[in-house]
């Protein structure tokens, strides 16, 4: 007998809706192949939702993901809302959809697909075999979401945000990275700035004492300019990075560059429970909007780490890695992943080549 699970669906701006689309291409293809119901309700956040109910984040809205299995969103965001005050931006419906579902840890997995080589900017003896890590961002406090504002000093404006962690929020993200390098390669490197600031001398404490749990795991720390470096310099050495929102937000940007294209990259964000979060890492990137140029890879690998956390179904969630990397072997890319001998297709194609290699 099948199951049933209930998902909200947020396309969100630019090409979210797109990407979204051929995700639940694939979806629908999974259904069929594995017997599981899928019930997708669609609900607004981001500018489309400023433009239809004046706030980015309808209360609607995070009462449906509430009552959903899962949450499944495309992108938010563009030129047009570029101009509204801080706090009424479409990127308020993701950090209010984080904090208000209690979303604190983000899995950021940036894996170089073999068929991407060329498509990676570092030199192949740096690639060496493989390039496979997960970044862990803490993703519900931090600087994100201290204690911020603006004052005036002697008619001259000031600023200031808060990077601030209890050691309860450290502890769980910690132990959300060191239980996912158990099921990697054991390895977890922790990225603070531990020379300068007093939070991430807490960070570093909590990792240590929570690592005690995890005899197995190796744990070293590295700072995060270093850790910066290390990323394009080495980036085998690592398997698991866990660290705070600020740095998780550079870093994760920077593990995708190096796995060819930002557009290849699912995220998942989870609190307690199975309830989750996918996303691609990518924005929504309103030059290609409606264009059917954008890479709904993503997209598609989301819903698969949706299968994986959310719905325990790993055979599903790997036959759609497989299926994606079959359609790269077959040669067929978008544009961002693109490269000399290569068949080049659109946003709506390579989700039916997905789709069809299931
Ligand atoms: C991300 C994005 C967001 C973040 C922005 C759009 C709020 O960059 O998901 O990495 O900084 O978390
Ligand atoms: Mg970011």
């Amino acid at each position: 007998m099948g199951e049933d699970f209930k998902i909200a669906v947020i396309p969100g701006d630019g090409i979210g809706p797109e990407v979204v689309r051929e995700a639940l291409g694939v979806l629908e293809k999974i259904a069929v192949t594995s017997g599981h119901r899928f019930t997708i309700k669609e609900l607004l956040a981001g500018g489309c939702a400023i433009d239809a109910t004046g706030r980015p984040l309808p209360p609607e809205t995070v009462q449906a993901c509430r009552e959903s299995d899962a949450v499944l969103l495309g992108a938010v965001g563009g030129e047009k809302w570029d101009g509204l005050p801080g706090d009424q931006r479409p990127e308020m419906a993701l950090l209010g959809l984080r904090g208000q579902l209690g979303l604190y840890a983000n899995l950021r997995p940036a894996f170089l697909y073999q068929q991407l080589k060329e498509a990676c900017p570092l030199k192949p003896e740096i690639i060496g075999d493989q390039i496979d890590l997960m970044v862990v961002r803490e993703l519900t406090g931090g600087i994100y979401f201290g204690p911020r504002g603006r004052s005036k000093q002697d008619s001259r404006e000031q600023a200031f945000d808060t990077e601030i962690y209890s050691e309860g929020e450290v502890e769980r993200i910690a132990r959300i990275a060191f239980d996912i390098a158990r099921q990697r390669n054991s390895k977890v490197t922790s990225v603070d700035k531990a020379n300068i600031l007093e939070s991430s001398r807490l960070w570093r404490e909590v990792v240590i004492r929570v690592s005690q749990d995890f005899p197995e795991v190796k744990l070293n720390h590295l700072y995060v300019d270093n850790a910066a470096m290390q990323m394009v310099r080495d980036p085998k050495q690592f398997d698991v990075i866990v660290t705070s929102n600020l740095f998780g937000d550079i870093l994760s940007d920077e593990a995708g560059m190096i796995t060819g294209s930002i557009g290849m990259l699912p995220s998942a964000s989870l609190g307690e429970g199975n309830f989750g979060l996918y996303e691609p890492v990518h924005g929504s990137a309103p030059d290609l909007a409606g264009k059917d140029q954008a890479n709904p890879l993503a997209t598609i690998l989301s819903v698969a780490m949706m299968l994986r956390y959310s719905f325990n179904l790993s055979a599903e969630a790997a036959a759609i890695k497989q299926a994606v990397e079959r359609v790269l072997a077959a040669g067929y890319r978008t544009g961002d992943i693109m490269s000399p001998g290569k068949t080049l297709v659109g946003t709506e194609q390579i989700g039916k080549l997905v789709t069809s290699f299931i």
